[in-house]
């Protein structure tokens, strides 16, 4: 089975490349940079021109549609990059279009969201048969804004918002199974073994890396922050998720998701 994999530079991208060929896919990868893992077929593919589609797509049987630019232009390449590709898939006779989404967007105000949503509309509207699963946030993310955020010697977090951080080789796992010519349509959504607060999240990651570092509360006084807070973004009873955000921590990136191959985060001191 060919598959094609956007956004193969991306988190979930690296996560899915290698579990793809182990279960025997012919794995093209598509982005705008080369993938460090250079074992699959790469394609220059601009979701925002429209560049590359077309040798993207030939011959491919399966899409897992990973690509996206949450800090970038979303609207251009999350809902009109996934209209062009899904035209593209069509004409190209593709069978299931396997797309990540995430947990609780149609109830959070957040633009990202909205495109994520309508995204969501356009493969359902389209010719091309589908599979979504959404899934809560990846504790990849979550760890690389505190890595950001580790700099500062004092952290201010919105310490209230709740989410339920699942790791990516999980998501990734299920999104391997769904790899086939047959369509699922939409699953139940998908999430992380715990319900958290950021303010716990921070103190689980501030302890796993030996600093010592306040954490502030920050007052964020939007809707955003408030359906956040409230949960939206989180689906207990959809835990399907077993790697916790402390044994992540503990255990570190495996080599697969790491592009340096190292495992484990290096403890850093204050
Ligand atoms: N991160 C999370 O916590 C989370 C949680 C649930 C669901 N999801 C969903 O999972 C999917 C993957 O997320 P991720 O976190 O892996 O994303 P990511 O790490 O931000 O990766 C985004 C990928 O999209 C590619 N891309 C960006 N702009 C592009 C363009 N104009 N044309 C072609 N490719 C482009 C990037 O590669 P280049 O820059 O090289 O082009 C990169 O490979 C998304 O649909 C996301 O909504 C994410």
């Amino acid at each position: 089975m060919q598959t094609l994999v956007t956004g193969a530079t991306g988190t979930l991208g690296t996560a899915l490349i290698p579990r793809l060929q182990a279960a025997g896919h012919e794995v093209r990868v598509a982005s705008r940079s080369p993938p460090a893992d250079a074992t699959a077929d790469w394609v220059e593919l601009d979701l925002a021109s429209g560049d590359g589609l077309a040798a993207a797509v030939r011959d491919v049987d399966v899409v897992v549609h990973a690509a996206t630019a949450p800090t970038g232009d979303s609207e251009t390449v999350d809902v009109e990059g996934t209209r062009r590709l899904l035209d593209a898939a069509a004409d190209a006779g593709v069978s299931n279009f396997v797309y990540p989404s995430i947990a609780g967007i149609d109830d959070i105000p957040y633009s990202y969201y909205e495109h994520k949503l309508a995204a969501e509309r356009a493969i359902e509207d389209s010719d091309v048969p589908d599979t979504i699963l959404r899934a809560t946030q990846f504790h990849e993310f979550v760890a690389d804004i505190f890595d950001t955020l580790s700099k500062l010697p004092v952290w201010p977090l919105p310490t209230e918002m709740r989410i339920q951080p699942v790791a990516v080789a999980e998501v990734a796992d299920v999104l391997v199974e769904e790899a086939v010519p047959e369509p699922r349509g939409r699953m139940p959504p998908m999430g992380g073994p715990q319900v958290h607060t950021v303010g716990d999240l921070a103190r689980g990651y501030r302890t796993a890396k030996g600093l010592r570092r306040p954490i502030v509360r920050l007052p964020i006084p939007t809707a955003t922050f408030r359906a956040f807070r409230d949960g939206k973004a989180t689906c207990p009873d959809r835990a399907v998720g077993t790697v916790t955000w402390q044994a992540w921590l503990e255990n570190g990136r495996s080599p697969s998701e790491r592009s340096d191959g190292a495992v484990g985060a290096p403890a850093e001191t204050t």
